[in-house]
């Protein structure tokens, strides 16, 4: 048995697999985003621990038997957040999130004075990364900075509180832009451009290592005897695991509160320029890039939370609609944009209102707004040379059929829908924990069943892209104003 624990930005997800890996049962337990100022995004880090105290108890009550014969725990947690301790490990302020657009003008000073941000870290220097953030502390909470023993990304911190170690893994702390990316290891002068240094962050293991031991008490409270604690990844390379996307060229298109295009890549491919973000994966040897949208799912909850509806009946009733019959366009940067724009500042809107438009034609453009920021993700990775022949579909977004339909024909990229696609974080931690107890890569990290294959019209392509065309050039005309 194998446990995955992933923290999610909406939900924290436990997977308790069985010693193939299968799925014997999951606890998830929803979270909130606390919002305080315009562009601010921040989660409470002692929140994620209750949650995961909250699946654990449900598991045991359900399964305590397999629970106790659990050999080992993957991790896997939502990127770049910033958790910050002082020297008593007492958290210093909430966790500022992936999405939290307030350091624009740290993260445009560090893009512009420090190249090696681009050159040594891959990645031009964007608001959501960690790097940014840190010297938005130092900035705006100078006080508070100056009390930093470690910085934590979210499951490192997690980590901590299950075995008290200070370990991160290659994926994730990719994100936090302190890495040296090809050498798999910090940079010494990225982190000085932030007044950090290595004693501040954690070391680092590979995806599969072993790090950590499950303290005593938590083993006892949830009936574990297995403790080992895997290094584990960020959630999308967790995802990869999941999914099986591990050799180059494999891909995958992940619909959660963000939206996610990432492929292997065979060697480090920084594409600085283009928005596309390239970082370590969580197998050794192996790199990938992704483009990646800040409000996927998450533009749809912001309409059923303004509506008074749910998802899944917007969903439904934007389901019967087309996009002749509806002539609306959205644009989902709610929470500012990373690929293409990179523009903390950029915001979302409806174009095109008319009196006869309802909920309905609303979550339909939407669902179409989503489909053509994902599309334009699609884009930046064939400008690197790295266009997805097919898509793994993922994340809670990818139950929504007609959702997949849409997206195919905007991308015109085949996507396939696996049996239990919602299941790629959590899985993909579990997928690492199982390696690092000695299992076999072949065996391990394969595809899973597919349920669903769609195909790209070429109608409906050609159609979405002229469409698409005025989508954008509709965003820039409000961007220059
Ligand atoms: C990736 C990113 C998001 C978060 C969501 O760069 O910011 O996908 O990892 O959990």
């Amino acid at each position: 048995m194998y446990l995955g624990i992933d923290i999610g930005t909406s939900a924290i997800k436990v997977l308790l697999t069985d010693e193939r890996l299968r799925p014997v049962t999951v606890a998830s337990v929803s979270l909130s985003v606390q919002r305080p100022f315009d562009g601010w995004s921040e989660q409470h880090p002692q929140d994620w621990l209750a949650a995961i105290d909250t699946a654990m108890a449900e598991i045991k009550a359900g399964h305590q038997a397999a629970l106790s014969s659990v050999r080992a725990i993957g991790l896997s947690g939502q990127m770049h957040g910033l958790v910050a301790l002082d020297k008593s490990d007492e958290i210093v302020r909430p966790a500022i999130l992936w999405n939290d657009g307030r350091n624009g003008d740290e993260a445009k000073e560090l893009d512009e004075k420090v190249p090696a941000f681009r050159t040594i870290g891959g990645n031009a220097v964007m608001p959501g990364f960690t790097a940014p953030k840190a010297l938005w502390m130092a900035r705006h909470e100078a006080d508070l900075f100056n009390q930093i023993k470690m910085i934590l990304l979210p499951k490192d911190y997690v980590r901590f509180w299950l075995s008290g170690e200070f370990i991160s893994d290659m994926s994730d702390s990719s994100g936090t832009l302190w890495l040296d990316v090809a050498r798999r290891d910090y940079d010494d002068s990225l982190l000085a451009a932030c007044h950090l240094s290595r004693d501040h962050v954690p070391a680092l293991a590979e995806g599969e290592a072993p790090a950590g031991r499950l303290r005593a008490s938590l083993a006892e409270k949830w009936g574990i005897t297995g403790r080992p604690v895997i290094s584990g990844a960020g959630d999308n390379a967790a995802a990869a695991c999941g999914l099986g996307v591990t050799k180059p060229g494999d891909a995958f298109l992940s619909l959660g509160t963000s939206g996610v295009v990432f492929a292997v890549t065979d060697r480090f491919a920084p594409a600085a320029d283009s928005g596309a973000h390239a970082f370590c994966h969580a197998l050794a040897n192996r790199w990938h890039q992704m483009g990646v949208i800040l409000s996927a799912t998450d533009s749809l909850s912001w309409l059923a939370e303004i509506t008074g509806q749910s998802v899944a009946d917007l969903a439904r009733q934007a389901a019967g609609l087309s996009d002749e019959g509806t002539n609306l366009y959205f644009h989902p940067y709610l929470s500012g944009e990373r690929t293409p724009h990179n523009d903390p500042d950029a915001r979302g809107g409806f174009f095109g209102l008319s009196r006869g438009h309802g909920s309905a034609e609303m979550a339909y453009a939407v669902l179409q707004g989503v489909g053509y920021a994902m599309t334009d993700a699609v884009d930046v990775l064939a400008q690197t040379g790295h266009r997805p022949s097919e898509l793994l579909a993922t994340g809670g977004g990818s139950k929504n059929h007609h959702w997949l339909q849409m997206i195919c024909d905007m991308t015109g990229v085949p996507i396939t829908l696996p049996v239990d696609g919602d299941f790629g974080a959590s899985l993909g931690a579990a997928r690492l924990a199982a390696l690092a107890d000695g299992q076999d890569h072949d065996m391990i990290l394969q595809k899973p069943d597919i349920a669903h294959h769609f195909t790209p019209d070429a109608d409906r392509t050609a159609f979405h892209d002229e469409r698409r065309q005025h989508w954008q050039a509709l965003f820039h005309a409000v961007q220059q104003i």
